[in-house]
């Protein structure tokens, strides 16, 4: 008889099984990059490697949806081996990497460029965003060249095809629907920023909370309406980014009750923040969509609760201390590193009842699969990707932005006590971070291509 060896088995998991809807006591062996059995102890065949993970709560690997990689000319911020560090010790295994970068992500050349760079320093999975570029024969190009979606900005002029322009638009969407991408977007109207900076502007408004009064509650409703409205006929898929209103839910879960091919997601910061730590933190917690009050921040609870959100995306938005600190809030660059942060957050809100297991892992790991086709991960299964978040959800431990793995070591949640620390992240089956170190090496992490799954 031939006895299998495989290359490792992790004992005494408690591992969160989607086909039981819940967290199972179980062994987990890995063959060649893939789970190929889940089972008892005395199942598990032999293995070149076994670890014991003394029930620590396994989930399967998380997916972010929402980071800026960086890299490029603006690896000052964040590069492709921090970035993807980041990633690794947040307990992220696939993060995939918006196109507003410099150079702008918006075409097949550069896309594949990028990847090219990219590839040999990835220590987690990466697929790539594009922006929509100028020309539709370009859409199915940059598709083709493995582009997993494309990335609509509508507060401001990002990629190639004019934003403001309605019958450009639906073009592009109905080109980027037959190529059968998605198309992410961020809900905000930029000529309504653009008029609400100018008087503020005027009237010489430059502290932090003037950020807000730019980027109102209605800057994102009328961006939303307006696109809902754009793609009715086009058939493409659209995927709403950092949603941050009530009002938006309202007009997204009305889309999905007639049909419309749309999905949505919340950031951590949206539902954890408002804009009371704006006066707080200044320029540390701007970032666009803004922090709202604290009935928005319910609503997307209560969104979470009812089900109608679909994802959790981080938005992982590194920049430099001195970005955050500009003296007037028109030069302070949004965003804020998340990748670090994003699980922890969500395993002590689990802890106090404010989500279940199953909708943590559907919102992070289920359903982005789902939504972008990586059929081959998201789930703990045999045959899936050997992509494993491995959790300590019993330790505290305080949020500490001086040791992220990030460039970006600032965080407005910095001194916070939270539970669920990453303890151990496996990428394609290779131990990636382990308590704290990154012990693998630059190109364990795939390029993960739309449409090769
Ligand atoms: O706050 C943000 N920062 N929101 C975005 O949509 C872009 C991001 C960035 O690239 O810094």
């Amino acid at each position: 008889m031939n006895t299998v060896i495989v290359d490792s088995v992790l004992t005494n998991a408690k591992a969160y099984l989607k086909e039981r809807g819940q967290i199972v006591d179980c062994c987990i062996a890995i063959e060649e990059g893939k789970i190929c059995k889940i089972g008892r102890e005395p199942q598990m065949p032999q293995a070149d490697t076994k670890i014991d993970l003394h029930n620590l709560l396994v989930l399967p690997g998380l997916i972010d949806e929402h980071v800026h990689l960086r890299d490029e000319d603006r690896a000052y911020k964040e590069d492709f081996s921090s970035g993807t560090a980041a990633a690794a010790a947040g307990g992220f295994t696939t993060v995939l990497d918006m196109p507003n970068n410099d150079p702008v992500t918006m075409s097949k050349r550069r896309l594949q460029n990028r990847i090219g760079l990219a590839q040999r320093r990835l220590l987690v999975n990466v697929g790539f965003y594009s922006e929509l570029p100028k020309t539709l024969m370009e859409i199915k190009e940059i598709a083709e060249a493995g582009a997993v979606a494309f990335k609509l900005f509508l507060n401001g002029q990002v990629g190639g095809v004019n934003i403001n322009d309605d019958a450009a638009l639906v073009e592009a969407l109905k080109a980027a629907a037959d190529a059968d991408r998605l198309v992410a977007v961020h809900a905000e109207d930029n000529t309504m920023i653009a008029a609400n900076e100018e008087k503020l502007k005027r009237a010489k408004r430059v502290a932090p909370i003037e950020y807000l009064r730019a980027h109102t509650e209605e800057v994102e409703l009328h961006a939303v309406q307006r696109l809902l409205k754009l793609t009715q006929d086009t058939g493409v898929q659209l995927h709403f980014l950092h949603i941050s209103t009530a009002a938006a839910i309202e007009a997204i879960a009305a889309a999905k009750k007639e049909e419309q091919k749309v999905t949505y997601e919340v950031t951590p910061n949206h539902l954890m923040l408002t804009s009371g730590e704006v006066d707080r933190y200044g320029g540390l917690a701007i970032m666009a969509p803004p922090l709202r009050d604290r009935m928005q921040a319910d609503a997307l609870w209560k969104g979470i609760e009812d089900g109608t959100v679909d994802t959790l995306g981080s938005d992982h938005a590194p920049h430099t201390f001195e970005e955050k600190r500009a003296s007037s809030v028109w030069e302070i660059k949004p965003g804020i590193p998340g990748l670090e942060v994003t699980l922890p957050l969500m395993i002590t809100m689990l802890r106090k009842n404010k989500l279940t297991i199953n909708q943590l892992v559907a919102l992070l790991a289920e359903k982005p699969a789902e939504i972008y086709g990586l059929t081959d991960r998201g789930q703990l299964k045999v045959g899936s990707n050997a992509d494993l978040t491995i959790v300590d959800y019993n330790r505290s431990f305080k949020i500490d932005p001086v040791k992220f793995k990030s460039k970006a070591k600032f965080s407005p949640y910095s001194g916070w006590e939270v539970y669920g620390k990453p303890a151990k992240t496996i990428v394609n089956g290779t131990l990636v971070y382990d308590e704290g170190d990154i012990v693998a090496k630059g190109g364990v992490g795939a390029i993960v291509r739309g449409g090769s799954v």
